[in-house]
């Protein structure tokens, strides 16, 4: 009898979190590797949120709480909603857990059945499909192509719906492409869903507050308000406030799927720590000023790495409206040589060649469902980004 679950095995490990520890490796042996395949921002937690955080402390607010959260971050986590997105939510109707993974994996946990479906677009944040097996569910992906920049159409979403579809994941902007839904087309897709009422959506808004050119954020509840009833809202304090080692993400949506959230958390986690809850109430109540900055500062990289990558004979780099990744295809590259001799055959192949021949770390993109691309995270510095441009066009300029 095997020792480890056969829901195990069909799960694999996160890649990014592999290929970023493989940088982290290779970088304490002594080699110069520029690392863009991280997921979080490269600045500090703003002072306001750590002062935040102590005065919990000395306060000792160290204990536990409800578990899924204190009464003040759910009112707070409401006023942001109602501010933020014009969706009324009462504190009954959101959850609070250990990152956004934790919420978006609790409600996978406690809807789904075998046999039930998960529609996902590709390419996608490499935890969905896995989330969904380990839940017991099928992931259904419907991918996308470059040519829509990689959003899914209103007939894609048609065609990948069955009767046995119980949600839909939307993410926009996107991990890993940057792609951000305009309301024409997130109306598109909400009318789709209407004719179905079986499909229930989970709108993963963790990007929302990176988003650029005056690209205005919209989310499927507020879009549809048709949708309400059925659509998990989940949300977080990670990206936009540097507060990715905080743990704190949280989900609004149905009492009865909220409750159900909890009854898992109350028996595997309990509350998320009780000081990062405090601090995530300041993220969220307090002054959002350093937004706008750094939102200024990422536009910059963006910009810098899609013209530095997209001079290269054989890349092609659509600008993203938001998050902090760029996902450029490699379609053109297929066959070369790199000067070591090794045969690009796919994206997993040339991520692997680029780190061990130019020493610049991505994430190939079939760890995300659509290839062949690799995705860059531009979240370090303009120098790092300016350098590691540089290796991957000298890479490419030598391939054959
Ligand atoms: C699209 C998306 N959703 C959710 C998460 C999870 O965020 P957290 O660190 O709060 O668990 C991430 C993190 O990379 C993400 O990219």
């Amino acid at each position: 009898m095997p020792f480890i679950s056969d829901t195990l095995s069909r799960v694999k490990p996160s890649p990014t979190i592999a290929m970023t520890a493989k940088a982290a490796e290779l970088k304490a042996a002594g080699r110069d590797v520029i690392g863009l395949s991280a997921g979080e921002p490269d600045f500090d937690t703003p002072q306001n949120i750590k002062d935040a955080a102590v005065a919990a402390i000395a306060a000792g607010k160290t204990k536990y709480t409800a578990p899924d959260g204190i009464p003040e971050l759910k009112q707070a986590i409401c006023a942001k909603l109602s501010r933020e997105n014009g969706l009324d939510y009462t504190p009954a109707q959101v959850s609070v857990g250990a990152g956004g993974k934790q919420t978006l994996y609790n409600a996978l946990m406690a809807t789904l059945n075998d046999g039930d479906e998960v529609i996902i677009p590709a390419p996608y944040w490499v935890s969905y499909p896995d989330m969904v097996l380990l839940a017991g569910g099928t992931p259904v992906v419907a991918e996308t192509s470059l040519q829509t920049n990689f959003k899914l159409t209103a007939d894609q979403l048609e065609a990948a719906i069955t009767p046995k579809t119980k949600w839909f994941i939307f993410n926009s902007p996107s991990n890993p492409t940057g792609a951000g839904y305009s309301r024409e087309e997130l109306k598109e897709l909400t009318d789709v869903l209407l004719r179905h009422p079986h499909v229930w959506v989970m709108s993963d808004d963790m990007y929302e507050h990176l988003a650029y050119d005056g690209f205005e954020f919209s989310t499927p509840a507020q879009i549809e308000p048709a949708l309400y009833e059925r659509t998990l809202t989940c949300n977080g304090v990670s990206k936009a406030y540097a507060m990715t080692g905080w743990r704190i993400g949280y989900a609004a949506g149905p009492v009865e799927l909220i409750s159900a959230m909890r009854k898992i958390q109350s028996q595997s986690t309990s509350n998320p720590c009780t000081i990062s809850q405090w601090a995530a109430v300041e993220a969220l109540n307090g002054t959002q000023d350093f937004l706008a900055p750094n939102n200024e500062m990422f536009v910059r990289r963006r910009d810098l790495v899609v013209s530095m990558l997209s001079a290269i004979d054989g890349i092609t780099c659509p600008t993203p409206e938001g998050a902090f990744y760029v996902y450029p295809s490699i379609a053109a590259l297929m066959g070369k040589t790199t000067p070591k001799g090794t045969v690009i055959v796919d994206d997993q192949t040339f991520a692997n060649a680029l780190l061990d021949e130019a020493d610049v770390a991505v994430v190939f993109g079939a760890a995300f469902g659509l290839s062949p691309n690799f995705r860059v995270s531009y979240a370090t510095s303009d120098k790092a980004l300016v350098e590691a441009c540089t290796r991957i066009q000298t890479f490419c300029a030598a391939l054959t």
